[in-house]
């Protein structure tokens, strides 16, 4: 198994290599060739021991269309599929102790980290999408994007963007803004060059407010309908605490998780903010 992950990772790494050196000329500048992106769609997780109610298997594409939309809070799709997004990490403790949930669930999730928190724990960037999540960029220093010069929200994107890809050999392919704040002008912009759909959310449980594990599982259980992106922040221990109820109260009530690239793809109709 582990043999295997590091094959499949060593060929992500070196298809990206391929296929985005070109873009290196400048910081403003993307190459048209396609992206590649973190979904891992090929992994397994190993059946666990014991009762664990299990996410099913996928097999669904990742390569959403570019003029799918600009912005996304939830998506059309045709069935119970969600996605899971975690904010503001990774966290040295609360990130793995989250993978081993959504492993342990076959779960795949999408995480937005903040760039100087990849820069500090690349190992976990580098784990986290070789369990098949897909990682999303949440800026350098998460800062509000909507009060800052158009170079300095292109750095703080470039230089997240540079940081997964040492980390862990991808690119993000989805923005996700600090408070959410970001102008429709700034995200036309971004869509244009770094080719990333803004992503906000349909249930958000205020989980940063820490009201406790289990009023955010309520929360996100009783917010969630087919479509959902779903906002949750692996930077608090209590929010991390609140997800094996969660997901399995998802579960049962028939959702399934996919990741938010695929989510996009399998429906292509924004629902705009
Ligand atoms: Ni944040």
């Amino acid at each position: 198994m582990k043999h295997s992950t590091l094959l499949l990772f060593t060929t992500l790494a070196s298809l990206t290599i391929a296929s985005c050196s070109p873009e290196k000329s400048g910081p403003y500048t993307t190459s048209s060739a396609p992206v590649k992106t973190t979904a891992n769609t090929d992994y397994r997780t190993p059946t666990p021991s014991g009762p664990m109610q299990r996410n099913a298997d996928n097999n669904f594409s990742s390569n959403f269309n570019k003029g799918a939309g600009v912005t996304f809070s939830r998506v059309s799709v045709p069935g119970p599929y969600v996605a899971l997004t975690f904010d503001d990490g990774p966290h040295a403790s609360n990130t793995p102790r989250l993978l081993d949930m959504l492993r342990s669930r076959n779960v795949k999730a999408t995480f937005y980290v903040i760039g100087k928190n990849v820069d500090m724990y690349p190992n976990i960037v580098r784990r986290t999408v070789a369990e098949g999540h897909e990682i999303g960029n949440h800026t350098y220093t998460h800062p509000k994007l909507s009060g800052l010069s158009k170079d300095r929200v292109f750095s703080e994107l470039q230089k997240t963007d540079d940081a997964i890809y040492r980390a862990a050999g991808v690119h993000p392919r989805t923005i996700r803004p600090p408070y959410g704040a970001l102008l429709q002008s700034q995200r036309e912009m971004i869509h244009g060059s770094f080719g990333y759909p803004t992503i906000m959310w349909s249930v958000d449980p205020l989980d940063w407010k820490r009201p406790g594990a289990s009023v955010v599982t309520s929360r996100i259980i009783s917010g969630t309908s087919n479509g959902a992106i779903i906002l949750v922040h692996d930077l608090h221990g209590s929010s991390v605490d609140a997800m094996p109820a969660t997901i399995d109260g998802l579960l049962q009530k028939g959702y399934r998780f996919v990741t938010v690239s695929q989510l996009i793809a399998m429906g292509g109709s924004a629902a705009a903010q």
